[in-house]
């Protein structure tokens, strides 16, 4: 009622209602090089426009009269209380969609006013100390892009713990850009350009591996990020991963089944069903079409997702599919870019809002009451 109730006063929102609008005005909002950046997808984008349409396969199947007045959207998870399902994906170079360039913090203050955990990247472009101390109650998980020196990876590590994150995510899809047309015809990796590097350049271990300080030669400190950044993650490093951190390992880009019982054997705490919201490969298949066969293989373990999601319609059949927690992405990076660490809050409170009047009118008051029975094939 509150949106309702200023309009009555005379206020109307400030920004718009809808994905739809969000998308339209950032593009207007952004230089174009950003806007391609944050957009794009791999090959013709069709992975990327599957993630989104698929949800339109799946309907909830409304119940009545079960007392949904009250709804619990809170979950624990890793002995943490995360006070929604919802959480923001990370975004490593976000700070190109802010104004000040302090993204990172923006997104971080927007988690604190929310409840809404947030996953800070490793290509933040504030450093995840002060990332950290922006966070207050709210938890935040470091995503780690391993380097293939384990001792800048360990030193990644040890500061993460140190600034109080709750767990590490590894992304595992993501160690070489995909092929991304629109990126390649703005010549655009911010990466390259030295955007997103302060946490390697701010490492003393990376500074150790350098030939020249960054300041001497920014493009020394990209190159060397390159080559300590472009391997891929394989079990073995696992492995030494699971030894290095006591924090809950959670292990981002699984989609298939047999990957997901493999690392449960092995001993991670978490999975995180995405295909990086159809930016590394194309050809694939949408992530939602993964979940389930994921949270079968998990049996048992939390099941983190994103990929596509929009709207609160979208978390709720994500949910109902067996996500423990469901990752918002370009969203929130499209609110950074119309209306700062606020215009972040009104695109997570707006999605929030819709899930929890959508369990309210249909009648699925917790998150145990939402499961696939809850949906049907359109
Ligand atoms: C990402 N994503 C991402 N993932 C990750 O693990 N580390 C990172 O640094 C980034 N960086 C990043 C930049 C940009 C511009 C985007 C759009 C995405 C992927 C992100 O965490 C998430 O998987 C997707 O954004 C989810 O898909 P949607 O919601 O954007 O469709």
């Amino acid at each position: 009622y509150e949106i309702y109730l200023q309009g009555l006063g005379g206020v109307l929102p400030k920004l718009p209602m809808t994905f739809a609008e969000w998308e339209r005005r950032a593009e207007a909002a952004l230089p174009e090089s950003v806007w391609s950046y944050v957009v794009g997808g791999a090959g013709d984008e069709r992975t990327q426009r599957a993630n989104v349409e698929v949800f339109d396969r799946w309907g909830l199947m409304p119940r009545m009269m079960v007392g949904a007045t009250e709804r619990d959207l809170s979950v624990d998870l890793w002995g943490m209380h995360w006070p929604t399902p919802v959480f923001m994906a990370p975004i490593g170079v976000i700070a190109m969609c802010a104004q000040d360039g302090h993204g990172d913090l923006a997104t971080a203050r927007a988690a604190a006013r929310t409840g809404v955990p947030m996953i800070g990247s490793t290509l933040m472009e504030d450093t995840l100390e002060d990332v950290a101390g922006e966070l207050g109650e709210t938890p935040g998980l470091f995503q780690l892009y391993t380097p293939t020196d384990r001792d800048l990876a360990l030193s990644l590590i040890h500061r993460a713990e140190q600034a109080g994150y709750k767990g590490i995510v590894v992304t595992l899809d993501t160690w070489i850009p995909g092929w991304r047309p629109r990126d390649l015809a703005t010549s655009n990796f911010p990466q390259l350009r030295g955007h997103c590097l302060t946490n390697y350049t701010s490492d003393p271990r990376f500074r150790a591996l350098l030939a020249a300080p960054p300041e001497q030669d920014p493009r020394a400190a990209v190159l060397q990020w390159v080559s300590v950044f472009g391997h891929s993650v394989t079990w073995d490093d696992l492995t030494w991963l699971r030894e290095a951190t006591s924090l809950p390992l959670i292990l981002k880009g699984i989609c298939h089944p047999e990957d997901a019982r493999r690392a449960r054997d092995f001993g991670v705490d978490g999975l995180y069903c995405s295909n990086h919201g159809g930016r590394q490969a194309n050809g694939g298949l949408p992530a939602l079409d993964c979940l389930p066969g994921v949270v079968e293989a998990a049996d048992g373990l939390p099941v983190l997702f994103d990929s596509g999601v929009r709207s609160g319609a979208d978390v709720v059949k994500a949910l109902a599919l067996g996500a423990s927690a469901v990752g918002i992405g370009r969203p929130y990076a499209y609110g950074l870019a119309l209306g700062g660490e606020d215009g972040i809050v009104h695109v997570l409170r707006s999605i929030l809002a819709e899930a929890d009047l959508i369990m309210a009118v249909d009648g699925y008051p917790t998150l145990a009451d939402l499961t696939p029975e809850a949906l049907r094939r359109v």
